[in-house]
């Protein structure tokens, strides 16, 4: 099928490759020329494992062609998701202006067929009718449009309207997308429902196949309850402080249970990055706006900010202050194996330090970059080793698997004094503390 992907994002890009890699000829569109140009070059906005290769791969067999030109984009699609941003507005309320300037656009390029389009942007329970409503006034205005006469295929344009959420964690996305658990399919007409079964033959996974409104409401309660998990082990964490138990051999035994499922059960410093965060805020303002009071989702929400001052008063104790001090820090991105710093617990961790009067280097294996951006007075280093030198304390902020790894031994010489407060229980405690460190980490005595 021809298919057309909107929004060359974290979203966009990996559901472009998949389809292309099934066979369908995909044209991926973003407004923004740049990232156009980059990606024509095989060239990411951002880092996910395999993904640049997939993106070279397709663009070569041509089964993928990228544009930022919406007339060709449109005309020629039989289904087009849209995957541009969601953010959140101050209110928490999901930003859905790109979403509905993605719909005006596809509206204006209708081709001669009956198009499908799909949200799979993380959106609002009835975002669906909105955009139904905003392409149906460019249709009609069209038909108003009695000087232009719009062409006839406009003023006949027929659509179908669908919900295909994604549920793709960054720095898993592709593999991810490739194998996936299940995918949701929320449709209202039958025709929908057959195109976008037909468009996935060939992934694996289960089939969910409901109504738009589900399909929607679907995404946001799996991301909420997904930090509620980490909320709750978070909870369970600060309680064993207290009791001098210990929250990983707790994690274990709960994941242990069928109903409960080992993952999303690892204590830190909660959880960030550009959809929790976002997801969880947005699903609390829809209830709201639906009279339902989410206590549950206000409370994973209030104590999920907590936990980064629980970290800090804890480094603050240890070292009896920070103002002064010289903290070597490990890790900026929001988790490991993505360059993503977008709502990262490790980098507001960084700039309290900073407004505190320590003086920070930080290194992390991919997200220098996007974390200067974001900090500009951040220093950080190329390796490790440069970032521990004659440091007072050694931070983990982000679980890559490289700091496991690292020659403590040799870094603890560098170090002014051999303090590791591990905010991802990275570090094996017994191990630390027989090597000669003094060393704290979340929930375990
Ligand atoms: C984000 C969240 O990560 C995801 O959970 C949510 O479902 C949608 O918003 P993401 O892919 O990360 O998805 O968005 P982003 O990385 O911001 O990419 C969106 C792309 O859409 C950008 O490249 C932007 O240039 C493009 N865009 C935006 C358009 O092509 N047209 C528009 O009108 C607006
Ligand atoms: C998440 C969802 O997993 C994915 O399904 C959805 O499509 C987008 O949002 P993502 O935000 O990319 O994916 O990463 P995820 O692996 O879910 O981690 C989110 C945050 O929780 C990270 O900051 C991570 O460090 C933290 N986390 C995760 C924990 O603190 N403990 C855990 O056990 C797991």
């Amino acid at each position: 099928m021809h298919i057309t992907v909107i929004g060359a994002g974290y979203v966009g890009i990996p559901t472009a490759a998949v389809f292309a890699k099934l066979g369908h000829t995909v044209c991926l569109l973003d407004v923004d020329e740049k990232k156009i140009g980059a990606l024509r070059q095989g060239k990411l906005p951002f880092f996910e494992p395999g993904l640049a290769e997939a993106v070279g791969e397709q663009l070569s067999s041509g089964a993928l062609s990228v544009t930022t030109e919406y007339n060709a984009a449109i005309a020629h699609a039989e289904v087009v998701f849209i995957c541009v941003g969601t953010p959140p507005l101050p209110t928490g309320e999901a930003d859905l202006s790109y979403v509905f300037s993605a719909a005006r656009s596809i509206a204006e390029n209708f081709g001669p067929h009956r198009t499908l389009i799909v949200t799979k942007s993380t959106v609002p329970v009835g975002t669906a009718e909105k955009v139904r409503k905003i392409i149906s006034d460019v249709t009609l205005s069209s038909k108003g449009g009695s000087a232009s006469g719009g062409s006839l295929s406009r003023d006949l344009a027929q659509f179908d309207l669908a919900s295909c959420p994604e549920f793709l964690p960054e720095g898993s996305a592709l593999a991810d997308a490739l194998n996936p658990d299940r995918i949701v399919i929320g449709a209202d007409t039958d025709r929908a429902r057959e195109i976008l079964l037909k468009l996935h033959e060939g992934l694996p996974g289960a089939r969910v196949v409901t109504d738009v409104r589900t399909a929607e409401l679907i995404k946001y309660a799996c991301n909420a309850f997904l930090a509620t998990k980490i909320f709750f082990i978070n909870e369970i964490a600060s309680l064993c402080e207290q009791t001098g138990a210990n929250v990983a051999d707790v994690a274990t035994a709960m994941g242990m249970d069928k109903r409960i499922g080992p993952a999303f059960l690892r204590a830190g410093i909660g959880y960030g990055g550009s959809c929790f965060p976002k997801d969880t805020r947005a699903l609390a303002s829809i209830a709201s706006g639906h009279n339902h009071d989410f206590q549950l989702l206000k409370a994973v929400i209030e104590v999920n900010q907590q936990q980064r001052a629980r970290f800090l008063e804890k480094v603050k104790l240890i070292l009896g202050g920070v103002s002064g001090k010289r903290i070597g820090v490990l890790g900026l991105a929001f988790k490991n194996n993505t360059d993503d710093v977008r709502e990262s617990a490790a980098l507001e961790i960084v700039a309290y330090l900073m407004k505190d009067g320590a003086s920070v280097v930080a290194y992390d294996p991919k997200a220098e970059a996007n974390a200067k951006i974001a900090l500009p007075a951040l220093v950080t280093c190329s390796t490790a080793a440069e970032a521990l030198q004659h440091a007072d304390a050694a931070l983990i902020l982000t679980e890559w698997t490289e700091f496991r790894d690292l020659p403590w031994q040799q870094l603890k010489s560098l170090m002014r004094q051999p303090i590791i407060p591990d905010g991802k229980n990275l570090l094996d405690p017994s191990q630390m503390r027989a090597s000669g460190f003094t060393y704290v980490s979340v929930g375990r005595p």
